[in-house]
This record gives structure tokens, C-alpha cells and sequence, in this order.
């Protein structure tokens, strides 16, 4: 058995329970598809049980620490250090079509960096999590970046801006320097679940631009504690505040770095 810090149980804890509402909901998205009025309203709803509840369980928890939860907004707790950084359903443009790939992220920030992150894929029950100095794992099984040297082997993730989003003349000249060198690149929908496929040695890196703090709180400790390398594309490390994010192994963190900036 791994020791787990009272931290990271609470947050199981808390992921746990709001999937089971998830899952029902996402049963019922399956339904709603059919129907002309589409599950839009309905997943917003959804959105904000689960974002509920998990602020409930936190909070029972630890009273006093701070939230920044995407739905709700910014709660600040009578302990300044440590904020829950909070993301219900993160690829919630997957759940809208019914496509089975959304997560639940919860991070702990303490005086800005994250601490501890879990990331809870319901549909298939993987429960990533991470504590600073005690490594990344997948349920019970201690997680490792993959080995992977050249990027002509590696698969890269990333997220494509899409209507409403900054940045797309951008992507368009990162993606072709990143398709000729790679074996493929994917795009999965959910930035939270890319990272912890990092850290599982599934993906041999990820990069995307105009991300958000929960999306990628606790995704950033499981990189790291998983023995990969994250940092902003330019190298910089305030990835929580721009939104900017490179993730990969030890040895493609550089050159995947260098085919983006030459890229622009
Ligand atoms: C989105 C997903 C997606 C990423 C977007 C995010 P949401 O989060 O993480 O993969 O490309 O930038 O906004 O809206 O599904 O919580
Ligand atoms: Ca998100
Ligand atoms: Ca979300």
C-alpha cells in the first residue's frame, strides 16, 4: 500500500464522489444528443453541481483554505498560502458530443506552485495524483515520463484554439514544425488528462497556449513528479499565469522547445 498523505485522500475523496453525479450526467448527455435542443444547458448545469460538491468536500476538509474554481470564480480562505485550484469537468466540449475523454482536476497551490494534483478519469476509473517529493501515480501504480530519446519516435499532444480563443495564426506555424519531426500529434480535448499522460509516458510531450490555472494546476506536479520536465514554450516557469505550457520528457523538453520557438 503507498502512504498518501490526509491531503490527497481529501481530494480522491472529494473527485470520487462528484464523478458518480458526472457519470450519471454524462449517461444522460448520451440521451440529450438526439434531441434538437442539444445538452448544452444541461452540461452547464452539470459543470456547476460537480464544481459544488467538490468545493463542499474541500472545504469540510480545510475550512480555511482559499478556491479558484472555473465556474464560480476566486474565494479567498483566512489561510493566504494555500488555494484549491479547481476544474469539474475539464474537455467539457467532449461531453457535450457525447465523446468519452473529460476529467475532474483538482490542485493545491501553496504560495503559488502546486503541491499536490489529482486528476480523475471516471470513464475509465484512473485516478492520477502527485504530491511534491513523493512521485506521480496512476491508481496504485507509480508513474514514470516516457524513455522515449528522438522526437521521430515521439507522439506529442496539444490543444488547438479554436472559435472565441487568441493565438491560431501561431498554432499554424507550430504545428507543421511539430508534425514533420514527430511520429503524430493528437488532440484529445482535454489539457488536464494530456498532462497526466505525460507523466504516464503516454504522450512524449504536450504544448498549448491560452490555458487556464485549473486547467493545468495539477497536471504541472504530476509532470514534474513523474520526472518530466514543465516549463512555459520560451522556457519561462509562470505557466499558471500565462497560460502557456510545454511538457515533456527529460530528453525532448529541449528539442521540441527549440522546434516551437524557431516555429514563432
Ligand atoms: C479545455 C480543455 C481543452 C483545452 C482548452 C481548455 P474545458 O478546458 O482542457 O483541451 O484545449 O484550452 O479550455 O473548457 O473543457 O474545461
Ligand atoms: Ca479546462
Ligand atoms: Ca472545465
Amino acid at each position: 500500500m503507498i502512504a498518501r498523505s490526509a491531503a490527497i485522500n481529501v481530494m480522491i475523496g472529494a473527485a470520487r464522489k462528484a464523478a458518480r453525479g458526472l457519470l450519471r450526467d454524462f449517461g444522460e448527455v448520451e440521451q440529450l444528443q438526439v434531441s434538437k435542443k442539444g445538452p448544452g444547458d444541461f452540461v452547464s448545469a452539470a459543470d456547476l453541481r460537480v464544481e459544488k460538491m467538490l468545493r463542499q468536500e474541500l472545504q469540510k476538509a480545510r475550512p480555511d483554505y482559499g478556491f479558484l474554481l472555473e465556474e464560480s470564480g476566486t474565494f479567498e480562505g483566512n489561510d493566504r498560502h494555500n488555494v484549491w485550484v479547481v476544474d469539474p469537468l475539464d474537455g467539457t466540449t467532449n461531453f457535450l458530443h457525447g465523446i468519452p475523454h473529460f476529467a475532474i482536476s483538482i490542485g493545491l497551490v501553496r504560495d503559488g506552485e502546486p503541491i499536490a494534483g489529482v486528476i480523475y478519469q471516471p470513464l475509465t476509473d484512473e485516478m492520477f495524483w502527485a504530491e511534491k517529493g513523493n512521485g506521480s501515480f496512476v491508481n496504485e501504480h507509480r508513474l514514470r515520463v516516457s524513455a522515449r530519446r528522438q522526437l521521430e519516435d515521439a507522439v506529442i499532444a496539444t490543444g488547438i484554439p479554436h472559435q472565441g480563443r487568441p493565438e491560431h495564426a501561431r498554432f499554424l506555424r507550430q504545428l507543421p514544425a511539430v508534425m514533420a519531426a514527430t511520429s503524430g500529434v493528437r488532440r484529445f480535448g482535454s489539457a488536464a488528462l494530456d498532462l497526466a499522460y505525460v507523466a504516464a509516458g503516454r504522450y512524449e510531450g504536450f504544448w498549448e497556449i491560452g490555458l487556464k490555472p485549473w486547467d493545468i494546476a495539477a497536471g504541472i506536479i504530476l509532470v514534474k513528479e513523474a520526472g518530466g520536465y514543465i516549463s512555459e514554450i520560451d522556457g519561462g516557469h509562470d505557466m499558471l499565469e500565462s497560460g502557456n505550457v510545454l511538457a515533456a520528457n527529460d530528453h525532448l523538453h529541449l528539442p521540441l522547445g527549440n522546434l516551437l520557438r524557431s516555429a514563432g
